[in-house]
């Protein structure tokens, strides 16, 4: 089903402030998610936070109800965080314990920068070795590679399903059928999928999956959840506790059995409540069409963006996501990014931390992000375009 974009637009308020293509960094909230949010922070005016919370327990027990519905997982699978990079970092650190000086973990060339520094800490202070898998000719990571490169010392496959700095897919689903055929946890950064396209995970088969709320999906910022597949939730333990994740016994303490274990007590709930409102309008407008709609309108930018002069489009891979990432002679990006705000335009920019193996690997220097969502329209493409047809004309920034 096509979606009714007037509709669409009418409810993004931030649609009548400009241009906004920067939906990878940071998305414009649809109207219910923050009437949502706004209201729970009424109640908390009028009733205190606990007298809040308490008023509105169901709406936030369903909040896992509809991220498990997003993911194809189950309501006691997830944990809900304060961003991808939490959720990450709790499915990770969990791990650790597993880890000795001659186990090797596998991941991306395409990982995020902060999942690059817990990787660099573990392996400074357990001796893990961290290799990059090999991508294929055309920008992705290669199962190819990967299945070659197992042994029994691999205890961890760590893999983002589409990266920070540009448009590349990564075959999720190949890796997660070499995974589980060969027993090895597979942890998915699905930090730019999870909003854009649809993302089941029994199809992927992943392990644990962090994504973040703010971005795609369209939720406030503050938010993101992990998904771990059942019997992780109960045999791996958080590197951190609290009483929440681990109500106290009489002498010790016993982690909840569910995902939750993940969590603690204190947390944003007007966010949390945004977030699920969030993922109900994404399920609403069906994930399918969404993901058609970003593909149609970055593919046009792209196409646009790689026709002027001087220009070069750094996305890789046959099916590239709408992260649309390019460079334009004679201009910093920096400096690219600020002439489009004066025009009313809000791109992002990916700089080498974004995805620092992949940055080093390709010698990337900073790129200018668009990423257009759903409500996006083509005037607003052809009008970035104008913009920046204008830019690599006048040849200098
Ligand atoms: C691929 C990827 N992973 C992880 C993150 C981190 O997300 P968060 O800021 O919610 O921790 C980002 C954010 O840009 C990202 O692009």
């Amino acid at each position: 089903m096509s979606l009714d974009l007037a509709r669409l637009r009418a409810e993004t308020p931030g649609c009548a402030h400009g241009i906004h293509l920067n939906n990878a960094g940071a998305s414009l909230m649809p109207a219910p998610v923050v009437e949502a949010v706004k209201g729970y922070l009424d109640l908390e005016a009028r009733h205190g936070g606990h007298g809040a919370a308490e008023r509105e327990a169901p709406c936030l027990a369903r909040v896992y109800d509809s991220v498990a519905r997003l993911i194809g997982a189950a309501p006691d699978e997830i944990a809900l965080t304060e961003s991808a990079t939490r959720a990450w970092q709790m499915a990770f650190y969990a791990l650790e314990s597993r880890f000795t000086p001659d186990t090797r973990i596998l991941v991306s060339r395409a990982e995020f920068g902060a999942g690059v520094a817990a990787l660099r800490q573990v392996a400074r202070r357990t001796g893990v070795r961290v290799a990059v898998i090999p991508c294929d000719g055309q920008g992705r990571t290669d199962p190819a590679a990967l299945a070659s490169m197992l042994g029994p010392d691999v205890r961890l496959i760590a893999v983002t399903a589409i990266p920070s700095n540009g448009g590349l897919v990564n075959p999720v689903a190949e890796i997660g059928r070499i995974a589980r055929a060969h027993g090895i946890p597979y942890l998915l950064d699905a930090c730019q999928m999870v909003g854009q396209r649809p993302v089941d995970v029994a199809a992927i088969g992943c392990d644990m999956l962090a994504a973040t709320g703010r971005k795609f999906l369209r939720g406030p910022r503050g938010t993101g959840f992990l998904y771990l597949r059942r019997p992780l939730a109960e045999e791996l333990e958080p590197a951190m506790l609290d009483h929440f994740g681990a109500p106290l016994t009489p002498d010790g303490y016993a982690p909840r059995t569910d995902a939750r274990r993940f969590e603690s007590y204190e947390h944003d709930r007007a966010a949390r409540l945004g977030l699920g409102v969030a993922v109900d309008y994404a399920l609403g407008l069906g994930l399918p069409a969404i993901a058609a709609r970003c593909t149609e309108l970055s593919r046009s930018l792209r196409a646009g963006i790689a026709a002027l002069p001087g220009a070069q489009v750094h996305d890789l891979g046959p099916d590239p996501a709408s992260l649309v990432t390019c460079t334009l002679a004679g201009w910093q990006a920096p400096r690219l990014r600020a002439a489009l705000k004066e025009a009313g335009i809000a791109a992002g920019l990916s700089e080498a931390a974004a995805a620092p193996y992949d940055a080093a690997a390709r010698g990337l220097p900073p790129l200018l992000r668009l990423s257009p969502h759903c409500y996006n329209d083509a005037d607003e493409i052809l009008a970035t375009l104008d913009v920046l047809a204008r830019l690599a004309a006048s040849g200098r920034g």
